[in-house]
């Protein structure tokens, strides 16, 4: 049996050919597990659950998730692999002409033949483990931010995949939905011993429950290790990420040749 949910090799990838994005990763994320990608934004963190989740093809390198090298899988193994996968996106947006329950549903109706009747009851155990009791009538314009997301996270984690790839799930939460989420991930972790990828920017909540981190800055890795072992990091960048200091190594600006001026149409 492989010890490794996703191994990324040597992976490289460009949205554009004269600006590579992802530049020699290589990251191993074992089974039943939660691993943590950090690093600042535009580092290429999305990109890497896009490779992952199969919506880009990595340039050079390889993508092996499930043991299966997503570079030559046929359309019906593309399939089951998506049946054990759970995504949430970073801009996961919900279907607005369906309510909160009908949201929820989507994946039991896309994927399984289960009986309406059991349907809402799964519907009602993942609003609950959200936080979200009672909400399935709802339209997702009478959401707030906070529960939109966390709907989302519940239609997630709907199939109780054997792989979930969160993006920020914590934006937008107040701190008592923020803990809770994060427990939930723990606890699906722990009880069904889901894998995790977990990229995110709230330190604290990442210490709490990840198992592995990778830190990223332009498209590289440039530390990873457990969470003990990033808090007593002697890299630079990455100590400045923790600590949230304006002033170090780390580039966060978008690499353009345009100036703010030019924007306000004097250049
Ligand atoms: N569809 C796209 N087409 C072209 N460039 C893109 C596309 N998506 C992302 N990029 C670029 O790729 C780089 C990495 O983006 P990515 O979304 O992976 O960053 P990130 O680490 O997730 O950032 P954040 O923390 O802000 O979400 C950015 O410079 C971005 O402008
Ligand atoms: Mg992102």
């Amino acid at each position: 049996m492989q010890q490794d949910t996703i191994n990324l090799k040597n992976v490289s990838f460009a949205y554009r050919k004269d600006r590579p994005i992802l530049k020699n990763i290589t990251m191993n994320v074992p089974r039943g597990k939660i691993t943590a990608i950090m690093g600042g934004s535009g580092s290429g963190k999305t990109t890497i659950l896009r490779l992952i989740s199969g919506q880009i093809q990595a340039e050079h390198g390889i993508v092996n998730v499930f043991g299966e090298n997503l570079r030559n899988l046929s359309a019906a193994n593309t399939h089951e692999i998506r049946k054990k996968l759970g995504l949430l996106f970073q801009l996961g947006a919900l279907f607005t002409d369906m309510n909160v329950a009908q949201n929820v549903a989507f994946p039991l109706q896309e994927h399984s033949n289960l009986p309406q009747s059991f349907i809402n009851k799964v519907v009602a155990m993942k609003l609950e483990a959200v936080g979200l009791t009672g909400t399935q009538d709802l339209m997702p314009n009478q959401l707030s931010g906070g529960m939109a997301r966390r709907v989302a996270l519940a239609r997630a984690i709907a199939l109780d995949p054997e792989l979930m790839l969160y993006d920020e799930p914590f934006t937008g939460l107040d701190p008592i939905s923020l803990n809770t989420i994060a427990m939930l991930i723990k606890k699906l972790n722990t009880s069904l011993k889901q894998t995790a990828v977990l990229v995110t920017h709230d330190i604290a909540a990442t210490m709490e429950i990840a198992d592995y981190i990778y830190f990223m800055a332009n498209g590289e890795i440039i530390a990873h290790g457990t969470p003990e072992e990033i808090k007593s990091t002697t890299n630079p960048a990455v100590k400045q990420f923790i600590n949230g200091e304006i002033n170090g190594t780390f580039e966060y600006k978008y690499p353009s040749k345009l100036s703010y001026q030019h924007y306000l149409g004097q250049a």
